[in-house]
C-alpha cells in the first residue's frame, strides 16, 4: 500500500528520529514543520476520535480527565464540552501552541509534559484518562514504559479509556508508525492496581486499519 503523503512526512522523521536513538524527537519535528508549511501532520483531523465520540461517556460534572498526546486538541475538547474538567499534555511544545491558538476560549489547560517523566502531582490524579492513538506511535522498546506511565495517571475508582489500532502479529512489520499493539500489550495496561472493565476488538470506521482496540481498566 501507498502512504499517504502525510504518513510519509511521519515516517520519513520518525525512521531518522529512531536511527539516531531519540524514540520521541519526531513529533516535535513534524509539528514544526506542519506548522511551516513542510510537512503535513496524519492524525491532525478536527474531528474528535469517532472511538471516543462511540463511547457515549456521561456527563463529567467537573470530574479531572487527561488526555495524553494531546496534539492539537481535538479530543480534549470533545471531552471539555461533555463538562470534565480537563487537563491536556504532549510533549510537542509546538503542538501545545496550536492547540492554544485553535482554542483561545478552551477551558482545557494545554500542558508540555513528557509522559515518560510526567509530574508527580499526576500520580493517581485523574477520574479519566484518554490515551488514545499514543503508545502505537512509540517504538517497542519504551512501551512498556509508557503503559506503566499512563496506568499510573489514573485515579481510585477512576477510568482508562485506550484506543489503539490492533494487530494479532507479535513481531512489527516495521513499516510504520503507527505500530499497532498486540492482545499482550492491551493487557499490560492492567497492572498496578488497574483491572480490565472490557477489551474489546472493533471495526475501524474511517480508517484503513483492519481493526481496532477499544479497551476500558478502572482502579
Ligand atoms: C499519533 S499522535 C496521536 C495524537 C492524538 N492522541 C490523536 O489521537 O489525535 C501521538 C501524539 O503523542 C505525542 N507524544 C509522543 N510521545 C509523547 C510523550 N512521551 N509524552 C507526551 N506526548 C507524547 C505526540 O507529540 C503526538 O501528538
Amino acid at each position: 500500500m501507498t502512504a499517504s503523503p502525510s504518513a510519509a512526512d511521519a515516517r520519513r522523521l520518525a525512521v531518522a528520529s529512531l536511527a539516531a536513538g531519540d524514540p520521541t524527537g519526531w513529533f516535535e519535528r513534524l509539528y514544526a514543520q506542519a506548522r511551516d508549511g513542510q510537512a503535513e501532520v496524519p492524525w491532525d483531523v478536527a474531528a474528535p476520535s469517532a472511538h471516543l465520540r462511540a463511547l457515549d461517556l456521561p456527563a463529567g460534572d467537573g470530574r479531572r480527565a487527561l488526555v495524553v498526546g494531546c496534539g492539537p486538541g481535538r479530543d480534549a475538547e470533545h471531552l471539555g464540552t461533555l463538562g470534565y474538567a480537563v487537563t491536556a499534555f504532549d510533549i510537542s511544545a509546538t503542538a501545545i501552541d496550536l492547540a492554544r491558538t485553535r482554542h483561545p476560549a478552551s477551558p482545557v489547560e494545554y500542558v508540555v509534559a513528557d509522559l515518560l517523566a510526567p509530574p508527580q502531582d499526576w500520580r493517581h490524579g485523574f477520574d479519566l484518562v484518554l490515551e488514545s492513538n499514543n503508545v502505537q506511535a512509540l517504538p517497542v522498546g519504551i512501551r512498556a514504559r509508557a503503559i506503566a506511565a499512563i496506568g499510573a495517571l489514573v485515579a481510585p475508582g477512576g477510568l482508562l479509556i485506550v484506543l489503539a489500532a490492533a494487530t494479532s502479529r507479535v513481531d512489527s512489520d516495521g513499516s510504520g508508525p503507527p505500530w499497532p499493539l498486540t492482545r499482550d500489550e492491551i493487557g499490560a495496561f492492567a497492572a498496578d492496581g488497574l483491572r480490565a472493565v472490557s477489551v474489546t476488538r472493533v471495526d475501524a470506521a474511517g480508517t484503513s486499519l483492519p481493526t481496532r482496540w477499544q479497551a476500558l481498566f478502572t482502579r
